[in-house]
Formats: structure tokens, sequence, C-alpha cells
């Protein structure tokens, strides 16, 4: 069984599809551990209803990032993980934390990368105008949001879409994708090879989705 470690910064519902997903004994996932740099994140209390051992590492008891990081990275080591899940982590991670868990960091963005890193990414895209919107699960790279996306599920911004009615239609997808990533990885499916995402057959995802502008 390959286990996981989900590091969270809030709510955790990103945390719970995860959790959802990995019940299932066919998907042969366990989790180590669920880890904060929050000591009140409501996520941490999804992680522990369901019997998933919990940690804080504190972001304000660090002097600099380094010293977090490297605290964080020993944490997560201690509890044995082959991936590390960053399922709203709010934290900037240094380089040399992403170089050492390499090809076995991902995250999940509320926006199709690469537009629109960073924060805000709702009431951005509302302001461009897109029609398009959607969420990405990619693996980490020290350039922020930017590192080789995994799979990606676009969604429709409709007319009289404000940043919750967005935002919401997003998360549900990202409650789609999140758990067929790490599928995928479980099902030693996936791979980074030299900067690039390599996904062995069968892609389990419709090929293509069609968005069409609003006709008035
Ligand atoms: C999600 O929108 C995720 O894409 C972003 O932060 C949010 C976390 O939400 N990185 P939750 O804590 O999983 O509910």
């Amino acid at each position: 069984m390959k286990s996981i470690v989900i590091l969270i910064s809030g709510r955790g519902s990103n945390l719970r599809a995860l959790l959802d997903a990995v019940a299932d004994p066919a998907l042969a996932v366990r989790v180590a551990a669920v880890i904060s740099n929050r000591p009140a994140a409501a996520g941490l209390d999804v992680a522990r209803a369901a019997g998933v051992p919990t940690a804080v590492v504190d972001h304000r008891e660090f002097g600099d990032r380094q010293t977090f990081d490297a605290a964080l990275a020993e944490c997560i080591e201690g509890f044995g993980a082959e991936l590390v899940v960053l399922a709203g982590f709010m934290r900037i991670l240094g380089d040399a934390f992403v170089r050492r868990f390499a090809g076995r960091l991902i995250n999940i963005h509320p926006s199709l990368l690469p537009s629109f890193p960073g924060l805000d990414t709702h009431r951005r895209a509302l302001d461009e105008g897109v029609r398009v919107h959607g969420c990405t699960v990619h693996f980490v790279t020290p350039a922020l949001d930017h590192g080789p996306i995994i799979v990606q599920a676009a969604v429709p911004v409709l007319d009289g879409d404000d940043v919750e009615l967005l935002s919401a239609r997003v998360l549900a997808a990202e409650h789609q994708i999140y758990p067929l990533a790490v599928r995928w990885w479980a099902e030693g499916r996936l791979r980074l090879e030299e900067g690039c995402v390599r996904l062995t057959p069968p892609a389990d995802v419709a090929p293509v989705t069609l968005i069409s502008p609003t006709v008035v």
C-alpha cells in the first residue's frame, strides 16, 4: 500500500474528497498524515474525524522560510510518505523544499494554468470575461503555480456568475480531478520524466470538453 501526506491550511474540502476516494480499498493508498501550518485549520477536524493522524508545523514559530521548510520536510519524512499532496496549503515553499520532493509533490490550483496563477483567481477570471475557467493539478516546481500539468477540468463561466457561484462550480471540479490524479499515481501510471508528465493508458477522462459562448 502506498502512502501519502496531505498538507492543508484551511477548510479542507479537497482533503475530504481525497479521504473519501482513498476509503475505497481498491485504491491502495493510505493517508499517513494530514499536516497543517495553521493550528486552527478546519481541515484538521476533517482528518481527525476520519481517524487520520494530524500534525501542525506552525509557520509563525519559525524565523524564516528555510527553517520552516526544513521542519515541515522533516515532519513529512517522519510519516514516511511517498507523495506529498498540497490541498489548499497557503505557504510558498522554497526551492530547497521543492527540490527535496521533486516528482512527488503535487498541488491543486483553482484556475486553468498558466492563466491566473496566484490568489483571487475567480475574481480575476470574472474581470477578464473568460468564458471558460477551471482548475489544475500539477507537479510543483520552484516557479509558483507553473509546474508540469497532470490534469485540468474546465467549467463554463455563466451569465450572472459571481465569485461565489463560480468558485463553487470550480471546487466541484477540483473534487473530481484531485482524487483522479492521486489514483493515477497510486496505480503507478503517473510520473514526471525530464520535466514532462507521463500517464500510461488508459487515460480515463473525456478527451475533449467543448464549451460554447452564451448565445444571446
Ligand atoms: C482550493 O480552491 C484549492 O484549489 C486552492 O485552495 C482551495 C482550498 O480549498 N489551492 P479547500 O481547503 O480544499 O476546501
